[in-house]
């Protein structure tokens, strides 16, 4: 049982995890740059598929976009080492955010939505972001890195500059939340859907309709160039199909949106 406030460790994360491939080796750092970085050497080391990285802090955390996550201690940073066919890529994003929504109404009884495209919100503000990074050689996967940040503990209150678009579980419930137990349900979910994948489109359908994303006017801004319409619909591949004004549908891989309604 995790005292709260106190640290991770391997152990009550792994004792007897009803896992197949996810979480079957675990490292642990009191504090690191970025788990992604961690991931990404041990992969390039070939580390076993399943091997998570789990960090109390990191000092370095990113975000998508090169955006900076903030990732003070009492929160969930780890990265998740796969090596998926091709293929299977695009749905890593799909099936690392479901096993987040799903873990956080088990462990928490909160509802959680999905924004496209990495999104975890509550009440419309973000509570956890996913991080996809991966590496293609000769057509096929050389390793894949799902990242995954969570505010569990973290008070809004000592970030007024975050305040108004995060939140966390602990402020969503008034009181602290075990962040072992979210992590052995997420290892859990996680295993459970990568399981499934090449059976996918049962996972594209559960993000597509978690998205509230979808049906809403949006702006997408990607790189200089901003998009404005109707998000319309999502393709397997995970991108999103963006209805414009002059009835032109465009397709965006990856971008920033806002939701709010505009005029
Ligand atoms: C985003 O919303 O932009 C994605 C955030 C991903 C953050 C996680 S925390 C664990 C892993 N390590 C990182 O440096 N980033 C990801």
């Amino acid at each position: 049982m995790e005292i709260m406030g106190n640290s991770l460790s391997p152990t009550p994360i792994t004792d007897n995890l009803k896992t197949h491939i996810i979480g079957q080796r675990i490292l642990y750092y009191p504090s690191v740059t970025s788990t992604m970085e961690v991931a990404k050497w041990e992969a390039q080391q070939e580390a076993a598929e399943g091997t998570v990285i789990v960090a109390e802090e990191q000092t370095a955390g990113k975000g998508r976009i090169k955006r900076i996550w903030l990732s003070p201690r009492g929160n969930i940073a780890l990265s998740i080492i796969l090596y998926p066919s091709v293929v299977h890529l695009p749905y890593l994003v799909m099936l690392a955010s479901l096993a987040v929504v799903y873990s956080i109404k088990t462990i928490t009884g909160l509802e959680s939505q999905l924004k496209w495209p990495n999104d975890v919100l509550i009440n419309g503000k973000k509570v956890g972001g996913i991080l996809i990074e991966s590496a293609i050689k000769g057509g096929r996967v050389d390793y894949a890195i799902i990242g995954i940040g969570i505010d569990v503990n973290l008070r809004l209150a000592d970030f007024p500059e975050l305040s108004p678009v995060a939140t966390s579980l602990c402020d969503e419930l008034g009181r602290e939340v075990s962040r072992i137990d979210v992590i052995r349900h997420l290892l859990v979910e996680l295993d459970r859907l990568y399981l499934v994948l090449p059976f996918g489109e049962p996972i594209y359908k559960q993000w597509r309709d978690r998205l509230v994303t979808l049906g809403r006017k949006v702006r997408v801004r990607l790189g200089k160039t901003m998009y404005e319409g109707m998000a319309e619909s999502v393709a397997r591949d995970g991108s999103l199909l963006l209805r414009c004004s002059d009835g032109s549908l465009t397709k965006i891989v990856a971008g920033d949106v806002t939701l709010r309604d505009y005029k």
